[in-house]
């Protein structure tokens, strides 16, 4: 047997863990394993290479990925999907594993309706994919968020300031409110759930009145908050290939600052946490995480079984019809959102 791995979209650490895991089990089948290079752009042109033991030895601990990443979206074009699975024909590969967010899943599930052999493995920092409880490069986003608020703490309570923490989050608040809720932040603003300028500076200004003269306010890049105009034009000149918007470009985190400092007068900084939560060594849960599913993607393909997504439920790994998860989305929830209000 000859397969194929490849990491698409934002890089998260976990998925070098994830490729040696793919390749370790193959090698013990005996098959051959080729690493496909910067995502589903590699597939097309051809930038594709073999993987021995030594490629996908001592990477278990590092952030990134060995074989690049890139936000190619093939299905824009047909001559790019005719291309691509004339390169996998070609190189007589007999399943592909794709590592990614719902981008390049969602490219995956085009694929293998047109006869491409491919599983998926779902890793974003976002955790947005439906049908798993968690995905890879998550956990290690959110325990460098609640690191980041512990730091943060600090200075804010010396200088009795409040802070607005900026953390990604494409369309869903996951990392704001469960990095939130590590690092016992004051306020959480997530796309999910209306938020304002005048509720923020009210729970600023009933801890103020408690004796807790500073407050950490976390925003999710993607939040809408009422009274607060971010400069969405700018981010929507700046489009990838899947048509998403560049939302650290609409500055939300110095907006809302200005405006707490403006409403309340206390004052008031801002720091955006932005691709930091990206880097690092995989926390053990996302190493733990990427090494079971990336077995698992190779036992799929070895029970000839096709267009099906990796995922965690409980603590079982398992696996889910890609169709039925591609191009969905998987949102925080009111009883989460309720949670962290407990500790406003
Ligand atoms: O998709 C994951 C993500 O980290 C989002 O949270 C964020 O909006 C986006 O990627 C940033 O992408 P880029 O790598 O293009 O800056």
């Amino acid at each position: 047997m000859r397969i194929a791995v490849l990491t698409g979209g934002g890089d998260v650490p976990g998925l070098n863990a994830a490729i040696r895991a793919v390749a370790r089990r193959a090698f013990d089948y005996g098959w051959e394993v080729y690493g496909i290079y910067d995502g589903w752009r590699g597939l097309r042109d051809g930038i594709i290479g073999l993987l021995d033991r030594s490629d996908v030895s001592g990477i278990l601990h590092r952030g990134g990925t060995i074989l690049g990443s890139s936000r190619t979206n093939l299905t824009r074009r047909a001559e790019d999907m005719e291309q691509a699975i004339s390169v996998a024909t070609e190189f007589g590969l007999d399943g592909i594993i794709a590592i990614g967010g719902d981008d390049t899943l969602g490219v995956c599930a085009e694929l293998t309706k047109l006869g491409v052999p491919a599983v998926g493995i779902p890793k974003t920092m976002d955790n947005d994919i439906p049908g798993t409880d968690y995905c890879i490069g998550f956990n290690t986003a959110v325990s460098t968020v609640a690191d980041a608020l512990d730091k943060l703490h600090t200075t804010a309570e010396s200088h009795h300031r409040v802070i607005v923490v900026e953390v990604m989050g494409r369309y869903t608040g996951w990392v704001a409110i469960m990095g939130g809720l590590a690092g016992g932040a004051d306020y959480i603003a997530i796309p999910e759930k209306p938020s304002s300028i005048a509720d923020i500076c009210q729970h600023i200004h009933r801890r103020w009145e408690m004796g807790k003269k500073f407050s950490i306010v976390i925003v999710a890049e993607a939040a809408k908050i009422a009274e607060i105009h971010a400069t969405d034009e700018e981010a929507e000149e700046h489009k990838d290939q899947f048509g998403h918007v560049r939302l650290d470009m609409r500055g939300l985190a110095s907006t809302v600052a200005r405006a707490i400092q403006d409403r309340t007068g206390f004052e008031t900084r801002f720091v955006v946490l932005g691709h930091v939560q990206r880097g690092g060594s995989p926390t053990v849960f996302d190493r733990l995480l990427a090494t079971r599913m990336g077995v698992y993607a190779v036992d799929l393909i070895k029970q000839g079984k096709f267009a099906r997504m990796v995922v965690l439920r409980g603590d079982k790994i398992t696996d889910v019809p890609l169709a039925q998860v591609a191009h969905k989305r998987r949102e925080v929830d009111k009883e989460l959102c309720d949670l962290a209000e407990l500790f406003y």
